[in-house]
C-alpha cells in the first residue's frame, strides 16, 4: 500500500514514523513533510497543503492507494473531498462535516442534536450579548473565538475587563474568507482535568485508541498562555476505567450517527477533548484530526499495524477491522518551542543534539527546516521529545534527558509534563450526576 500523509508538524511526523513499521505500507510519502521525516519518507514539494487540486494532483503522481491528511486546515478547504472525489481512499473528512472543528458554534449545534453533554453556551455577535452571556454564565469566564485559531482562540479568565477585550478583539476582525460573520461562543467554566481521546471512525463504526492528556499552558504550572500543546502522555492510570467507553457510548457514537444521518458522514478521527467535572463527563472540544501533541504518545504505544487501521476507516470497513493491541509501556512526550511561543515565536535558530538521542527516546520533528548542513527552527512548536518506559515515571526520565541533550537557541519546555500523575496528583472529581 502507498501512502501520502499530508502536513509536516510533529503529528505528520509521529504518523510517518508508525506508518512506516507497517509491513503492508511499501511506499511513503510526505508533502511537504520536514526534515525529521526524510529517513522514512520521500518529501514531496506541496506549497499549499490547502490546495484540494494540488494534493490530489501529487496523490495521483506518487500512486497513492490512501491520503491521510494531518492538520485540519486543507480539511476545512475540503481537500478531503477532491481527493475521495478523484477515486483515491482519504483519511480526515470532508469539509462539511470537518466543521466539527472549523465551528465552535456547529460543534454546539450537532452536540444538542446528539445528545452530546457539553458546557451550556451561548454564540454572540456584538459586544452587548457577550456582556449579557458572561452575566448570565458567571466566572470563571470562558471565550472562544469561533473559527480556526489553532488552540490559541480561547481565553479562560475571572478578570470580566480580559475577557471581554478578547471577545470584542475576536468580533473586531474583518469578516473571514469565509464570508462569515466574526462570531464568538460564551461558555460554562468546566472544571475537573481534561483528556483527549481520539476516535477513528468510517463514518458508522467507531474504534477509540487510548486516552492522553495534553498540557496547553505556555508555561510550568499551568501558567501563561494557551498554546497548541507543550507535551502529553499516554495511558492515564488515574482515568475511571469505564471512561473509554462510556465516550463512545455517550459522545462519539450519537455523534458519528448524527452527521451521518445529517447527510455529512464522518471520516477519520473524532477528536474528543473532554472535562471530566464533578457534573460528570463534558465536552470540551470536538476536533477532526489527531490531535497534537498527544498523537506523539499514543501512537508510540500503538502495537496494530497503523497503516490497514486508517485504510479500514477510509474506505468504510472498519467494523471488520481486528481489535486494537497496545503496549503495556507509557509514553510521555515534550515539546521543545520557540524563543516567543506562542505569541510571536523566533525562527532560524540552531538546533543541535538530535542525533545524540537513541532509543527508547526519540525526537519527532514539527517546526524544523535545513539550512545548508545545519538544523534550524522554522515554527512555534519546533520539536517533540518523545520517552517511552514501564512506568510513568521512567517514561519522564528518558523524555527529559533526551530534551537535555538537545539544544535550540533561546527555546524554553515545559518541566512539569506528566508529573502530577507520576506523583499520583491528578484530582478527579466525584461524579454527582445531573
Ligand atoms: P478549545 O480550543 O475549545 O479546546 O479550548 C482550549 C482550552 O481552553 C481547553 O483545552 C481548556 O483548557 C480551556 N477551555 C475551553 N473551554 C473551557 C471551558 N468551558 N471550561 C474550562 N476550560 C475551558
Ligand atoms: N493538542 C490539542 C490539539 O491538537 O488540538
Amino acid at each position: 500500500m502507498k501512502i501520502l500523509v499530508v502536513g509536516s508538524g510533529a503529528r505528520e511526523h509521529a504518523l510517518v514514523h508508525s506508518l512506516a513499521a507497517d509491513p503492508q505500507v511499501d511506499g511513503l510519502f510526505a508533502a511537504p513533510g520536514n526534515p525529521g521525516m526524510a529517513s522514512s519518507a520521500t518529501l514531496c514539494p506541496l506549497a499549499d497543503p490547502t490546495d484540494p487540486v494540488a494534493v490530489t494532483a501529487l496523490a495521483r503522481e506518487v500512486g497513492a492507494d490512501l491520503v491521510v491528511i494531518g492538520p485540519e486546515a486543507p480539511l476545512v478547504a475540503g481537500v478531503a473531498n477532491a481527493v475521495r472525489e478523484s477515486g483515491i481512499a482519504c483519511f480526515g473528512p470532508d469539509a462539511a462535516a470537518a466543521a466539527l472543528e472549523g465551528s465552535k458554534s456547529f460543534a454546539k449545534d450537532v452536540m444538542a442534536a446528539a445528545g452530546v453533554p457539553t458546557a451550556a453556551a451561548r454564540v454572540c455577535t456584538t459586544v452587548d450579548e457577550v456582556a449579557e452571556a458572561l452575566d448570565v454564565l458567571g466566572s470563571p469566564y470562558v471565550v472562544k473565538d469561533d473559527g480556526l485559531a489553532a488552540g490559541k482562540g480561547v481565553v479562560v479568565t475571572d478578570n470580566r475587563m480580559t475577557a471581554m477585550a478578547h471577545a470584542a478583539q475576536c468580533l473586531n476582525r474583518p469578516e473571514e474568507a469565509t464570508g462569515r460573520m466574526p462570531t464568538v461562543v460564551v461558555e460554562e467554566y468546566l472544571d475537573g482535568p481534561e483528556v483527549s481521546l481520539f476516535c477513528v471512525t468510517d463514518g458508522t463504526s467507531v474504534v477509540p485508541l487510548a486516552p492522553a492528556q495534553d498540557f496547553k499552558r505556555a508555561l510550568d504550572g499551568d501558567e501563561g498562555p494557551n498554546t497548541g500543546g507543550m507535551g502529553a502522555y499516554s495511558p492515564l492510570d488515574w482515568a475511571p476505567t469505564d471512561l473509554v467507553a462510556e465516550v463512545v457510548t455517550r459522545i462519539a457514537e450519537p455523534t458519528v450517527a448524527h452527521m451521518r444521518d445529517r447527510g455529512t458522514p464522518f471520516v477519520g478521527i473524532l477528536y474528543v477533548g473532554l472535562a471530566l467535572t464533578s457534573r460528570g463527563l463534558r465536552v470540551v472540544e470536538f476536533n477532526a484530526r489527531f490531535g497534537d501533541p498527544e498523537t506523539q504518545v499514543v501512537l508510540a504505544r500503538l502495537r496494530t499495524p497503523l497503516g490497514g487501521l486508517l485504510y479500514a476507516a477510509a474506505t468504510g470497513t472498519l467494523a471488520a477491522h481486528p481489535p486494537l493491541r497496545w503496549s503495556t509501556d507509557h509514553a510521555v512526550t515534550v515539546v521543545v518551542a520557540a524563543q516567543g511561543y506562542p505569541e510571536g515565536p523566533r525562527k532560524g535558530d540552531p538546533i543541535d543534539g538530535v542525533d545524540q538521542v537513541n532509543e527508547p527516546a526519540y525526537v519527532l520533528h514539527a517546526g524544523t527546516a535545513q539550512s545548508g548542513e545545519q538544523l534550524v527552527s522554522s515554527g512555534g512548536r519546533v520539536l517533540s521529545v518523545v520517552g517511552v518506559g514501564p512506568d510513568l515515571g521512567a517514561a519522564r526520565q528518558v523524555a527529559y534527558a533526551a530534551v537535555d541533550v538537545i539544544s535550540v537557541r533561546g527555546s524554553h519546555h515545559r518541566r512539569d509534563i506528566a508529573l502530577a500523575a507520576e506523583q499520583g496528583q491528578v484530582w478527579v472529581p466525584l461524579p454527582v450526576r445531573d
